[in-house]
């Protein structure tokens, strides 16, 4: 299959993937978060093709975008009053709700389940194509599974090129981590996924205490031990075991991602690439996945990765980082 690559800056470019997914066929769409793997979630067939393309396993639910809060009662029932106030609070934007998924709904996207993961996207292109089409789109990640999730169009085609329709070019995502997932389905809301938004702030939403289980059974694909992985081993290290290790090893195949500027002493070592991250939240969730991206492209023998801060706020990047590493040294 040869994929096109369409540009979502471009009148002609939606009508093609709006048309495409009518059709039941599969496009990356951009959101604010990462590139999704979007079928229209009315047709089964369509959704089908999703696993087949990823190579994921089927018993692992999709997330539903959906167009508004209005369109929430169409998948969910009961749509408790808890969605209402978290929907209000921060949708459109990175959150997805998991409900009891309403009758009607194919349980080809939720794996089976009789739940179901809801999110309003905060990006005007998927806004306009979800309202277009009048449905919802399933879509996970636009990479194969266990990968890095893409947030650019390259890094989609990389992985799924050959393997899907088109890919609906947007540009960079604006946030570049996955969204924070709230299960609404118990009697305690509890977090499944941290994402972009903390806890405090959804608590100050809700006005009640939100549960974030360290661990918990529920088997959402992000929640595996492994998962957005690099190729590379990835070694997730304080600055001082960081110094340590190119001292005792030789450096010229290792790629290198500083939190904030690389040390001076860095001149020195011949490596084959150094990446400063950003040492703001938002900034460095947008990098890592793109600079992981780049550094593996170059066929590194390792990635090194500086540990970023711990504080709530950076509960997700943490996440992301334990699920993608090879090793660990010092907490995490
Ligand atoms: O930001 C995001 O959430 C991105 C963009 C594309 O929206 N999507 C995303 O999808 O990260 P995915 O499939 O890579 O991760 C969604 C997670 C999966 O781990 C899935 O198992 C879980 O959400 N999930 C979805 N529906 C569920 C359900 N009904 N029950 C339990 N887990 C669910
Ligand atoms: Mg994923």
């Amino acid at each position: 299959m040869n994929t096109l690559l369409l540009d979502a800056a471009n009148a002609a470019g939606c009508r093609q993937a709006l048309a495409l997914l009518r059709a039941g066929e599969l496009v990356a769409v951009p959101t604010e978060t990462v590139y999704g793997l979007a079928a229209d979630a009315r047709q089964a067939a369509a959704v089908a093709k999703i696993f087949a393309a990823k190579e994921r396993p089927v018993s692992h639910p999709l997330i539903v975008h959906i167009a508004g809060s209005d369109a929430l009662a169409a998948w969910a029932d009961p749509v408790p009053e808890a969605a209402r106030r978290l929907g209000a609070a921060f949708w459109p934007g990175p959150l997805t709700l998991l409900l009891h998924k309403a009758p009607q709904v194919n349980s080809t996207v939720t794996g089976g389940r009789d739940s179901i993961g809801l999110r309003v996207p905060d990006h005007p292109v998927l806004l306009a194509l979800l309202r277009e089409l009048g449905s919802g789109l399933a879509a996970p990640s636009a990479n194969l599974h266990k990968q890095l999730s893409p947030t650019s169009a390259p890094q989609v085609l990389a992985s799924l090129g050959g393997r899907i329709a088109a890919v609906l070019d947007g540009g960079s995502c604006r946030v570049g981590l996955e969204s924070t997932i709230v299960d609404l389905t118990q009697e305690a809301p509890r977090i499944l996924r941290s994402g972009p938004i903390t806890r405090t702030q959804l608590e100050a939403a809700l006005g009640a205490p939100i549960l974030l289980p360290a661990t918990h059974e529920v088997a959402v694909s992000g929640n595996m031990q492994v998962h957005y992985q690099p190729r590379a081993p990835l070694y997730v290290m304080t600055r001082t075991a960081l110094a340590q290790y190119l001292t005792t090893h030789t450096t010229e195949r290792l790629a290198l991602l500083y939190y904030g500027a690389a040390p001076k002493e860095l001149a020195q070592v011949k490596v084959l690439a150094c990446l400063d991250m950003p040492t703001d939240k938002a900034g460095y969730a947008r990098a890592l996945y793109r600079n992981l991206y780049e550094l593996d492209v170059l066929q590194p023998e390792a990635i090194l990765l500086e540990q970023p801060p711990y504080t709530e706020e950076w509960l997700d990047v943490q996440d992301r980082l334990r699920k993608a590493a090879t090793r660990l040294e010092g907490a995490l």
